[in-house]
């Protein structure tokens, strides 16, 4: 009897488990409340990388020894963007509400791609406040992804379906020059989704920006209008609320007027702006962004909700449903567990999808909507600190404008071989993770102040740092 192995996961002793679990929520709690006295990121050492090359194994191992392994090998060595110091690329910093309901939705262990219970209504007033945080309509569609890219996927898909409609997804494009339109600040997973819905990055025309980085809308113009007298038919036009190397809003309100002019898909790619409709004082730059046929944004990002946790929005509810579902003999019923109709589904790529909702019902209700408003105000606030630090300073120069949570910048005088290896030297001492992009041909440290954990005197220290590493390197 002895001999036969164990067909369920479930312990004999369930008590075993109940101790280890209490002690795995200390510890993440412990963690969580001491963010700022560990380093940011810490390189793995060769033998913990070497750790996960082991072979498939046969046999399970106790669970304590596990969480060892846990705690030594992988806790130490994450990403670090729960860090307050941590300022690269636009990673949210996440919360604990969110931390919890990770568990609680682990437990549930629901579905989400469809039938009738409530991961799926959870999931509908998620859309719902979304929609009303942009200021859509009640009517508004959507669906939780991964992230941004995926969001911006499916609008592309939704766009597509409004040039082409049914036929298009029967037959593909069918010879259809159909080309978009962006501003030369477009997030790379726009052009992306262009190679992936089957048109090429090339049917995506890059528009020329301004002093501000924003779309220049009088080029817009005269693209689309080109576009059309050599044959092509503009179907699509992303304008950016939040470009990810500098922070610039386009002018949503111009490029809504256009697009409703033209009959071309109006798509705001909002990855983390969408979340400054939530400040009073920064929603008037936002203007437009309630007039697109779809929104795509990020949870994840500056509403701290943890990983993953992407949303799309979409004006014409129909016409998500009709771009996306299939008929199919086995999935739905008029009722029972298998109603409740429309299934998400059937409003994106995914079948199964799990229970995301969770984490941001559970962080929005835990803080309310205002705090998020508080905290884009705040990131705002810290990246304009900085950016007067960098023009005071006679050593630092900034690279492009701040109007927002992201600050470009460079020590004068260092080309890019220096710029590259002070932030790899910031990274590696474990004391900030800024990252760099390249502004006008040259490359720049850039500070995205995202995390609801970072402080003025996080930015400060940051200034302090690299004028110290300059000095240093200048001998
Ligand atoms: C403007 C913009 N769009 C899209 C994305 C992609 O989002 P995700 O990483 O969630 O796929 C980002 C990511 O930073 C972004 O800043």
């Amino acid at each position: 009897m002895n001999d036969i192995p164990r067909t369920t996961l479930d312990p004999v002793d369930w008590s075993e488990l109940r101790v280890l679990g209490h002690r795995m929520m200390d510890d993440m709690i412990d963690h969580l409340a001491g963010l700022r006295d560990g380093p940011v990121w810490r390189q793995m050492p060769a033998e913990v990388r070497a750790a996960f090359l082991a072979p498939l194994p046969a046999a399970g191992r106790d669970a304590a020894r596990l969480y060892q392994e846990f705690s030594a090998n992988i806790a130490p060595y994450v990403t670090g963007n729960t860090h307050p110091r941590f300022m690269g690329w636009v990673h949210g910093g996440g919360n604990p509400m969110a931390m919890l309901a990770d568990l609680l939705a682990g437990a549930m262990n629901a579905n989400c791609g469809g039938r009738d219970h409530v991961g799926i209504t959870v999931e509908r007033q998620v859309i719902a406040w979304a929609a009303e945080m942009v200021g859509m309509p009640a009517t508004t569609s959507g669906v939780l992804l991964t992230g941004s890219s995926m969001a911006n996927f499916v609008a592309v898909l939704c766009a597509k379906f409004r040039a082409l409609g049914p036929e298009g997804r029967r037959n593909g494009l069918g010879g259809e020059k159909l080309v978009a339109y962006a501003s030369s600040g477009v997030h790379r997973c726009v052009p992306g989704a262009l190679d992936m819905v089957g048109l090429g990055v090339r049917a995506l025309r890059q528009i020329p920006v301004d002093a501000d980085y924003r779309m220049n809308i009088g080029a817009l113009r005269d693209a689309i209008a080109a576009d059309r007298a050599a044959g092509f038919t503009p179907f699509l036009i992303v304008g950016t609320a939040g470009t990810v190397d500098v922070g610039a809003i386009d002018d949503l309100a111009a490029i809504a007027a256009i697009a409703a002019g033209e009959k071309i898909w109006f798509h705001a790619d909002a990855a983390f702006g969408a979340l400054a409709c939530l400040s009073p004082a920064l929603k008037p730059r936002l203007t437009g962004i309630e007039r697109a046929d779809s929104v795509a944004f990020d949870f994840h990002k500056w509403a701290q909700v943890s990983y993953d946790a992407g949303c799309v929005l979409v004006r014409d509810a129909a016409l998500q449903l009709a771009t996306f579902s299939q008929p199919t003999n086995y999935l739905a019923a008029a009722g029972g567990l298998a109603g409740g109709q429309p299934w998400p589904c059937d409003l994106g790529p995914d079948l199964s999808r799990g229970f995301r909702a969770l984490k941001v019902w559970m962080t929005i209700s835990a803080y309310g909507a205002d705090a998020f408003g508080a905290i884009v105000d705040k990131s705002c606030a810290i990246a304009s600190h900085l950016a007067q630090r960098v023009t005071a300073s006679t050593e630092l120069e900034l690279a492009a404008p701040a109007p927002l949570n992201i600050v470009c910048f460079r020590v004068k005088n260092f080309d890019d071989a220096r710029t590259a290896q002070l932030v790899v030297d910031l990274q590696e001492a474990g004391l900030f993770a800024p990252s760099t992009t390249i502004i006008d041909g040259r490359l720049a440290i850039r500070a995205a102040i995202v995390n609801h954990r970072t402080e003025i005197a996080d930015a400060d220290a940051l200034v302090e740092e690299v004028l110290r590493l300059a000095a240093k390197e200048m001998g």
